[in-house]
């Protein structure tokens, strides 16, 4: 059981999410990460957390999948008690020009990116419902609200992210809990790392602050939606591109 708040964070042994991870931990959260591999990385994750003074673990489980959803967040209710807050981090991209996108290459990223969010979510709100506080930020991006070429699975599934948290946020407002998203816009992890030199620098032209994100500074906005101090703010999205949209 946890004497804390406790935050859980899918996707969040590496990039993003281990970042988002690390900043609950030192506002005082006990963290716990969902993901799908316990690698070397997510081993040492566990461990940063466990060192800023979290009760931390990694459950194994894809949340794609209901019935993996279902027993891991059974689990943690089980192990912490309950749940405050959930961040719907883990993402993937399968990314190509649409003729070239297989059907299955659509689907997987929609499974994972959309329907797992949503999986996810469904599984925390009863607890949320129950105890009258639950804050939820799910991770869109910015090509879920302007597009781009080469990922028109990718910002489908984000859009719909979009779309999503403004629903949610309406149908369980009044049990005070909120619904937010975030749309980072090109943030510096393995997710970025794959991309041609070229192609970054052709971003970065359009970027205003001329500048890649960083993990960090998208974790400060993720806290910043599940803190006291935005008791007010639901069903919104706030880009963190650097003026690239
Ligand atoms: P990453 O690839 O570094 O990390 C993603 C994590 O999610 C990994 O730990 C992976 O194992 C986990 N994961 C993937 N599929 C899963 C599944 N089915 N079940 C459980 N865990 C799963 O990615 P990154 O860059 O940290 O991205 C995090 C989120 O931010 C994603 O939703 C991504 O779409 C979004 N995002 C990233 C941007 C960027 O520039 N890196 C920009 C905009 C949004």
């Amino acid at each position: 059981m946890s004497e804390k708040k406790v935050a859980v964070v899918t996707g969040g042994s590496r990039g993003i999410g281990k970042e988002v991870a690390l900043k609950f931990a030192r506002e005082g959260f006990d963290v716990v990460i969902i993901d799908l591999f316990e690698d070397e990385e997510a081993k040492a994750t566990v461990e940063e957390l466990k060192a800023a003074g979290s009760k931390s673990k990694i459950y194994l489980g894809d949340i794609s999948k209901e019935d993996q959803v279902d027993g891991v967040v059974e689990a943690i209710l089980k192990d912490y008690g309950t749940i405050h807050v959930l961040v719907n981090n883990a993402g993937i991209t399968k990314d190509n020009l649409l003729l070239r996108q297989t059907a299955s290459d659509i689907t997987a990223v929609i499974t994972v990116n959309l329907i797992g969010t949503m999986l996810m979510t469904k599984a925390c709100l009863r607890t949320f419902m129950r105890q009258k506080y639950g804050r939820i930020v799910n991770i869109s991006s910015v090509v879920g609200i302007i597009g781009n070429k080469g990922q028109a699975n990718y910002s489908a599934s984000k859009a719909g992210v979009i779309g999503f948290t403004k629903t949610v946020a309406q149908e369980y407002g009044k049990k005070n809990i909120t619904c937010n998203a975030v749309a980072p816009g090109f943030i510096e992890t393995r997710m970025t790392e794959a991309m041609t030199d070229e192609a970054k620098a052709a971003i970065a032209g359009n970027i205003s602050l001329g500048r890649y994100g960083t993990p960090k500074e998208v974790a400060n906005l993720v806290y910043f939606l599940a803190s006291d101090q935005s008791e007010y703010i639901t069903g919104e999205v706030i880009r963190i591109d650097g003026g690239l949209a």
